[in-house]
């Protein structure tokens, strides 16, 4: 007999934020910056995380498949900030829905 998923399993992804190695665990779905600031770890935030900035970048170290697929307008903020391609994602915009590693650029 075929195994059924458990739809009763509450998935609570881990963010490891390398800077402070800090390890938070989070509500499916929640993006990095909610995640960051409901636990005091800061970072930037100018625009109100409307995706319009790009101060709240980070770098994404692990896991980058465990995150919201990228949209057009983050691709194209972050072309025109200091980002890293492969690497760089807004963490207003990028939603955690699996386990991932990442850095806050200093
Ligand atoms: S807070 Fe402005 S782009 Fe994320």
């Amino acid at each position: 007999m075929p195994l059924k998923p458990n739809r009763n399993v509450v998935r609570m992804p881990k963010i490891h934020f390398r800077n402070n190695d800090r390890k938070i665990e989070v509500d499916e779905g929640t993006s990095i910056l909610e995640a960051a600031l409901d636990h005091d770890i800061d970072i930037d935030n100018d625009c109100g995380a409307n995706g319009v900035c790009g101060t709240c970048q980070v770098h994404i170290e692990e896991g980058h498949e465990n995150l919201s697929a990228m949209t057009d307008e983050e691709r194209e903020l972050l072309e025109m900030t200091d980002s890293i391609p492969n690497k760089s994602r807004l963490a207003c915009q990028a939603r955690v829905v699996g386990n991932i590693t990442l850095t806050i650029p200093e």
